[in-house]
């Protein structure tokens, strides 16, 4: 029942003791999640975390964000050590980052054991064939050397993201263009369950937000596995020493040379935090040998530093109680599991698989 209902929660990482009331009455629902890979890097969030905070900050939606630790398991089972760690440090750069406990439902996949419970009635009624025509899936296969992924749970992935998305009825998934071919096959998931079993579901909408890729120390995309990523939670000497570490315009040797901002990736990076036409001042220095590299370098330090310090800041903090975080997202969890259990109890219902 959605309509009229209320729920009264404690905020985990607020004060202690201040109850707060969250209506989630006719509000669409968001459901989002993200695999727990431990730190988060400043491209995760401008392209994920920043609109998932947005979308709660709008008011105008009940969501649910998730860690996908079930989905770890899919590709990581053959050592799990790092799981816990992971998710603490990621779950510490989304509170840091404005994901408010009291606001939206943030938990961990497997402390819902609904979504295995579904994940496994939607797997009766997914074709192999739809699976073994996912993209991302025949991608994977075909490029993955360094661990075995011919393993049952691997295929089935996009089966549990249709869980995770339809436990909670989402109606918009915000995801990067990567998963859109999973959200469609959710789509498909929802019409065929639907047909065979009655309306249960809403067939839910993947919400791609258009973000500038942004380099990282190295020019290319960044990413944790090209090593050249900058963290949300690095502190100020870290930022420095990674920016005095990138390299410049190569054909720039002393100060007093010109400079070529277009084949620099300090200058590349620097612009991404730049307004256009501070950007292109910056790099009009460069051309005339007005600034050098060791300056631009501090510069985009600085603008890192100043943009995202604070969350930088609260993150390190969190992360040094994470018993806090902890708490969050276990009460997090309990509460999406009341959800989660009134769907079930429809689909149980619904298949006439229902002895309870
Ligand atoms: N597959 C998603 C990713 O790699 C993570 C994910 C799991 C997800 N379940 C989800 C995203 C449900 C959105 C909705 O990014």
């Amino acid at each position: 029942m959605r309509l009229g209902c209320r729920r009264t929660f404690e905020s985990a990482v607020g004060t202690k003791g201040v109850s707060l009331t969250v209506s989630d009455s006719n509000r669409k629902r968001i459901v989002s999640g993200m695999r727990p890979t431990g730190s988060l890097h400043l491209g995760n969030y401008e392209g994920a975390l920043k609109n998932w905070v947005k979308l709660q900050d709008s008011g105008e939606y009940d969501c649910f964000y998730f860690i996908a630790d079930l989905h770890a398991l899919t590709s990581d089972y053959a050592d799990t050590s790092a799981l816990r760690q992971n998710t603490i440090e990621m779950a510490a750069d989304w509170l840091a980052a404005g994901l408010d406990p009291a606001r939206s439902t943030l938990f961990i996949q497997s402390a819902v054991p609904q979504h295995s419970e579904l994940h496994l009635i939607l797997s009766a009624v997914t074709p192999l064939g739809w699976l073994e025509r996912v993209p991302t899936y025949k991608e994977q296969r075909d490029n993955i050397t360094e661990k075995d992924i011919g393993n049952y749970a691997f295929l089935g992935y996009p089966v549990l993201q249709a869980a995770d998305i339809i436990m909670y009825k989402g109606d918009y998934v915000p995801v990067g263009k990567d998963q859109a071919s999973h959200v469609e096959l959710t789509r498909e998931i929802v019409r065929r369950f639907n047909n065979f079993f009655g309306p249960v579901f809403p067939e839910p909408q993947a919400l791609h937000t258009e973000v500038p890729v942004l380099p990282g120390t190295d020019g290319r995309k960044m990413s944790k596995s090209y090593g050249n990523a900058i963290y949300l939670a690095d502190g100020d000497e870290v930022i420095r020493e990674k920016a005095r570490l990138m390299i410049t315009d190569r054909t720039r040797i002393k100060r007093t040379d010109p400079g070529h901002p277009e084949n620099c990736d300090v200058c590349r990076m620097h612009r991404f935090f730049l307004a256009a036409q501070a950007a292109d001042k910056f790099d009009d220095d460069c051309r005339g040998a007005r600034i050098g590299c060791v300056d631009r370098k501090r510069e985009l330090a600085n603008s890192i530093i100043e943009r995202y310090g604070a969350i930088a800041e609260r993150s390190r903090e969190l992360r040094a109680n994470p018993d806090r975080v902890v708490d969050a997202l276990v009460q997090g969890s309990e509460r999406a599991r009341i959800e989660a259990e009134k769907t079930m109890a429809q689909v149980r219902k619904a298949i006439r698989i229902d002895w309870t």
